[in-house]
């Protein structure tokens, strides 16, 4: 079976029940995507599929085989959302915060020049329990004006 992570075809072994979370990090060892409630809750193991958000801990890897998959360590170093993130200094303890940026830069690609009440309703699924949510809201906003 070959799984499209990043841009890269990777071939992997697995039952196609698995789901696609402890795939990317427990086989292909992408452990920037984190896991939380396992209940498609939190949003901490956001990635995109086909440059859709989705909970991996709820998606099957049987239902993604050939479609291409983005994980936070896709997103290049230097893209704005990065950048912002750091220029901001969103996280605290972090675990949430891959999550955040693969649904902030879901949301970027579709919407660059974002209103704040649609950055709030687009990332109001990511739940971050050290509350970083006003920096989030900025680096976003941040983010969207360095994409000119
Ligand atoms: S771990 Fe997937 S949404 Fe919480
Ligand atoms: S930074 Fe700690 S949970 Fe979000």
């Amino acid at each position: 079976m070959e799984l499209r992570v990043n841009g890269r075809l990777y071939k992997i072994e697995v039952d196609p029940d698995t789901h696609l979370l402890w795939v990317l990090r427990e086989h292909l060892r992408l452990t920037g995507t984190k896991f939380g409630c396992l209940k498609a809750i939190c949003g901490s193991c956001t990635v995109l599929v086909e440059g859709e958000p989705v909970r991996s801990c709820s998606v099957q890897v049987g239902e993604v085989f050939g479609r291409e998959i983005t994980t936070v360590e896709g997103i290049p170093k230097d893209h704005p959302v990065k950048r912002a993130w750091k220029e901001v200094g969103v996280p605290q303890c972090g675990y949430c915060q891959s999550g955040q940026i693969v649904q902030a830069y879901a949301l970027l690609s579709k919407n660059p020049r974002p209103t704040r009440e649609e950055i709030v309703r687009a990332m109001k699924g990511n739940l971050c329990r050290c509350g970083t949510y006003p920096r989030i809201i900025r680096a976003v906003m941040r983010a969207s004006e360095m994409m000119g």
